[in-house]
């Protein structure tokens, strides 16, 4: 499969073409994000699935494992093929009870930038996203610092193009007016749907929106209606869901993360999935 066959086709951000289709691996450092991993040689042989189906969008963060999922990416496929683009994050830590201390001063700032381009063994990182708020939540408050730490280093050739996590509204807007930004990654799916209105606003302006979570992260999608939509289908619930955010907005990229490569197969099929004006006014339901 090609990423122009990937359910979804392919989005550009900034000048890097991206099949709307990707692959989140930050389950892939193992339980609880902090390595080791559960089944190293599973892990490398789902990253090197994702590339074969034509995936060119892979979602990691030094604070993986830390460090074990960049190298477990960089094992399975350094050298990297030139339409293989990796977004990173950077702005949060790692703690010894595997908390997620934001790490958002300058100096750390720096620090995650380069650990991620060592970890990952490039010379200039394609997307990086500044995490804000906290395991919580996006909480309020000015980004100007650490965004233009981050702008700074773009201008240094380091970072191709930046985006924003875990953000409000309010510090998407904010960030616009410091950089450009080509992606906002933010808990989002069928059941988390208080961002419908900033995904419709970066729609028209052509910013990528990338819901984490889009299965429900560490806590699976539970819904009769979705169980429902889905055996009426013939299909699984992690197929309708995937479905439902590709359909849901031309400007969404999906990430859903698997340390399986049967999981990764089946959902890059069922992603594909069509839904009727029924099957989406039911779904829509949801949520509400
Ligand atoms: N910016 C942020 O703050 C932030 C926060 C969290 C995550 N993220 C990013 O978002 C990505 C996606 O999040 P996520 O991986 O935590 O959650 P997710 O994609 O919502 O769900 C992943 C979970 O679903 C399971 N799964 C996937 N496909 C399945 C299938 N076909 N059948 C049954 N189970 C299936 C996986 O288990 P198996 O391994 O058994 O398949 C895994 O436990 C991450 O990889 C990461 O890159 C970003």
């Amino acid at each position: 499969m090609s990423s122009t066959a990937l359910p979804g086709g392919t989005w550009t951000l900034g000048d890097l073409t991206v099949s709307r289709f990707g692959y989140g691996a930050m389950q892939l450092a193992g339980p609880w994000v902090m390595g080791p991993p559960a089944d190293r040689d599973g892990a490398v042989a789902v990253l090197r699935a994702a590339v074969e189906l034509g995936i060119t969008h892979i979602d990691t963060a030094d604070a993986y494992g830390p460090r074990i999922t960049n190298q477990l990416i960089r094992e399975a496929l350094h050298p990297y093929p030139a339409d293989l683009h990796i977004a990173t994050k950077v702005g949060a830590t790692r703690d010894e009870q595997g908390g997620w201390p934001p790490a958002r001063d300058p100096q750390s700032l720096r620090r995650a930038v380069h650990d991620n381009l060592d970890s990952l063994g490039l010379d200039a990182l394609d997307v990086v996203n500044l995490r804000l708020g906290d395991a919580e939540g996006p909480r309020p408050g000015s980004l100007a610092e650490a965004l233009g730490t981050l702008a700074e280093l773009r201008q240094q050739g380091l970072i191709r193009h930046l985006g924003v996590s875990n953000a409000t509204p309010e510090q998407v807007e904010e960030a616009l007016t410091i950089t450009p930004i080509v992606c906002v990654q933010n808990l989002y799916n069928l059941a988390h749907r208080h961002d419908d209105d900033l995904i419709d606003r970066l729609a028209g302006r052509g910013i990528a929106y990338v819901p984490f979570f889009p299965l429900g992260g560490f806590t699976p999608l539970q819904s009769s209606a979705l169980s429902g939509v889905a055996a009426r289908l013939g299909t699984t619930p992690m197929s309708v869901a995937l479905a439902w955010l590709l359909h849901r907005s031309p400007n969404i990229l999906l990430i859903p993360g698997t340390s399986a490569t049967a999981h990764l197969r089946e959902n890059a099929a069922g992603a594909g999935l069509r839904l009727s004006d029924d099957d989406l006014a039911e779904l829509d339901e949801i949520g509400r």
